[in-house]
């Protein structure tokens, strides 16, 4: 499809305006867009800062409460904040009846897309409709406030009914990111004591049918997960898939049968979802939000940071299952009542321009997306962006990793038209919301500092040693003050929440994990984690968690797993294995070790590379020098490595590196 305003757009041409903006610093916004703005007063951070509670009670305040809170934020307990204590809320009645009643049920809440180029037009009123009833469904197969409910659905309207019909009655939904295994998602039922779980028949995946259905039997059986009683099977690629009497039922039939149910009023502080994200150890942490303070985040953060208008089109083009589609997918774009593109495919099925060529068919107005598919949009080449008129956009934005100057860019040049501001926006499961970036129509942006924080947070880099404040330079990031959306705890496990985010700098100040550099303009350059955690294509990973997986395979002895940067993806993985004795390496034993993380994890987290090796580099006290493992696969010098028990151990490694 090529239109009138296509554009003269070459290798050559990108190639030779980014080396002329690489030399700018600051890109400000641009009048036009500056004019449009909803938020240009620049005193906005100071007024928010000087009374943050009140900030966010009016924030709060633009939501539809059943009752009022008494009090805005209760710090007795904390760690554990409590927010908008005493008042009652529910979600799916601001998402959804909220914009029925006001008579803008027919507006479209997603445009979907299916891979294979069919589409549906959902519309508030339909989703009401059909949330309403499933949450009635749902009761009907026993649900009540506080159980668990696991999704494990494909980018399907059906996933956005099945979170929200939870939330209509207090359920509390796990959904698990469709790219992971069945096993993956046995686990975290297992450990969320899930009693429903609400999955597919299969999926589309680039043109071929994956069967998901038979995988969740195989995974899940009674002795797997005993909590589980029911599992509702979407009919949605029609594969023909066993259907266990007494605990299988089809989606679409509950939800004929059942009765519309209304919105459950609840407390602010009720658990609203868990979602498990990598951590330290192999354990994935059940990262706890509640109800009235994780809506005010994710609404207020969508309109702030997206600059929405009425007549906005909105395409984020992550998966539901990662904590940016659940804020910024589902729950803030429909508490805020924007109409939203929904793709259910990969950006490269059926072609390589698909998003272009979504963004003008709908008239996107604002793209978010991550870096590392910036990145990829780079290396497929401008041909794939040009012939599609990209005129409607405003605004790009983007989340998950650092972006490097050069994709910023490519972003801001290729697909803004050198119009759109870019936002990139830096935030975490836990934190709920957006936390740093830069206000579209207020503040320049830098291309690789994602900005300032947003109203009503604060933020710190503090120094690693001492925790003083770090006004110009490096250390650890750190939130010093609770925000609505943060974390609650996580799921049956406080001491965990505690020791993982309160023990490094105390109950009042959120340890975040990450480092950064704080600019003398007090921007923040987030440089990656200090943990084991590996962020590949804004994907999170924990090593230990690969690790466990890779030694679960019998001829594994030992297994050391870094990250590794990578161009195209930030991180990458690379595993070091050793196998049991006698046993050679072979491509056989590589191609099931593979296989083995595939299935207790999911394809994603397949290692870039894996090096058999004899021995792994240890300390004398038996401790692998992981850091030793990360300059091998970066291709470092190795400096001192006389600590070691086998300083040999690291030049054979080498040499296997280079091998290839
Ligand atoms: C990283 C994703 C730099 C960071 C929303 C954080 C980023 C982790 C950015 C959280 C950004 C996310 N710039 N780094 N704009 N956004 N990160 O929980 O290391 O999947 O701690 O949440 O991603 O990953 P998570």
């Amino acid at each position: 499809m090529t239109t009138k305003n296509a554009r003269e757009l070459t290798e050559a041409s990108v190639e030779a305006r980014l080396a002329e903006l690489l030399q700018q610093e600051r890109f400000a916004p641009q009048e036009a867009f500056a004019a449009q703005a909803e938020i240009t007063d620049p005193e906005i951070r100071a007024r928010a800062a000087a009374d943050p509670t009140a900030y966010w009670a009016e924030q709060a305040g633009r939501l539809r409460w059943s009752r009022a809170w008494d009090q805005v934020l209760d710090s007795s307990e904390a760690p554990f904040y409590r927010w908008f204590s005493g008042g009652t809320i529910n979600v799916s009645d601001n998402c959804l009846d909220r914009h029925v009643e006001a008579g803008r049920g027919d507006k479209v809440a997603y445009h979907w897309h299916g891979e294979e180029g069919e589409t549906r037009d959902i519309t508030y009123a339909w989703l009401l409709e059909r949330t309403a009833r499933f949450a009635g469904a749902l009761r009907e197969l026993g649900v009540g406030k506080g159980d668990v409910v696991g999704i494990y659905l494909p980018m399907i309207p059906e996933v956005v009914v099945a979170m929200l019909a939870c939330t209509r009655i207090g359920a509390v939904h796990n959904v698990v990111f469709g790219g992971f295994s069945a096993g993956s998602v046995a686990e975290r039922m297992e450990v969320s004591g899930a009693k429903v779980l609400v999955t597919a028949d299969g999926a589309r995946r680039k043109g071929r049918t994956a069967p998901i259905k038979p995988s969740v039997d195989e995974h899940m059986g009674p002795e797997a997960v005993p909590s589980l009683q029911r599992v509702v099977v979407v009919r949605n690629t029609g594969i023909d898939v066993p259907m266990t009497d007494g605990r299988d039922v089809w989606f679409d039939e509950v939800l004929e049968a059942a009765d519309a149910v209304d919105p459950e009023p609840m407390d602010a502080e009720a658990p609203l979802f868990i979602l498990y994200s990598s951590g330290s150890t192999a354990k994935p942490k059940g990262i706890l939000h509640t109800t009235g303070g994780y809506l005010t985040g994710a609404s207020t953060t969508h309109r702030q940071v997206f600059d929405l208008h009425d007549d906005d089109v909105y395409f984020c083009s992550a998966d539901v299952g990662w904590i940016t589609g659940h804020s910024y997918i589902v729950y803030g774009p429909l508490a805020n009542g924007v109409t939203s593109v929904m793709y259910e495919g990969a950006p490269d099925y059926p072609h390589k321009g698909i998003w272009w060529e979504l963004c003008e068919r709908r008239g996107v107005t604002k793209f978010y997306t991550a870096p590392t598919a910036i990145r990829a949009c780079m290396k497929w080449g401008v041909e794939h962006v040009a012939p599609h008129d990209l005129s409607s956009l405003k605004l790009l934005g983007s989340v998950g990793e650092p972006i490097n100057p050069k994709a910023w860019l490519w972003y801001w040049h290729v697909v803004g038209g050198e119009r759109c501001p870019v936002v990139d926006t830096w935030w975490q499961t836990e934190t709920g919301a957006i936390v740093i970036t830069t206000l579209p129509g207020l503040d320049a942006a830098k291309p690789g500092s994602a900005g300032l924080p947003l109203p009503g947070y604060e933020v710190q880099v503090l120094d690693a040693e001492q925790g003083g404040v770090v006004e110009e330079g490096e250390g650890l990031l750190a939130i010093p003050r609770p925000w609505p959306s943060m974390l609650r705890t996580l799921y049956q496990d406080p001491d965990r929440y505690v020791s993982t985010y309160w023990d490094r700098f105390g109950p009042t100040t959120y340890f975040v994990g990450d480092s950064a550099r704080r600019d003398a303009d007090g921007y923040t350059w987030v440089i990656g984690r200090v943990d084991d955690v590996i962020n590949v294509s804004g994907h999170r990973l924990s090593t230990a968690e690969v690790e466990s997986a890779i030694v679960a395979h019998p001829a594994v002895a030992e297994s050391a797993v870094v990250a590794k940067a990578d161009d195209l993806t930030g991180q990458a993985i690379v595993a070091y294995v050793t196998l049991q004795g006698g046993t050679d390496a072979s491509a056989d034993v590589e191609a099931e070790i593979n296989a083995t993380i595939a299935d207790r994890i999911g394809k994603l987290a397949r290692p870039k590379r894996i090096v058999f090796t004899q021995d792994l580099p240890k300390t004398r006290s038996g401790k692998i020098m992981r850091r030793l493992l990360r300059d091998i696969a970066e291709e470092r010098d190795l400096g001192d490595t006389t600590t070691l028990a086998d300083p040999s151990v690291v030049d054979q490694l080498q040499q296997r590196w280079q091998q290839g």
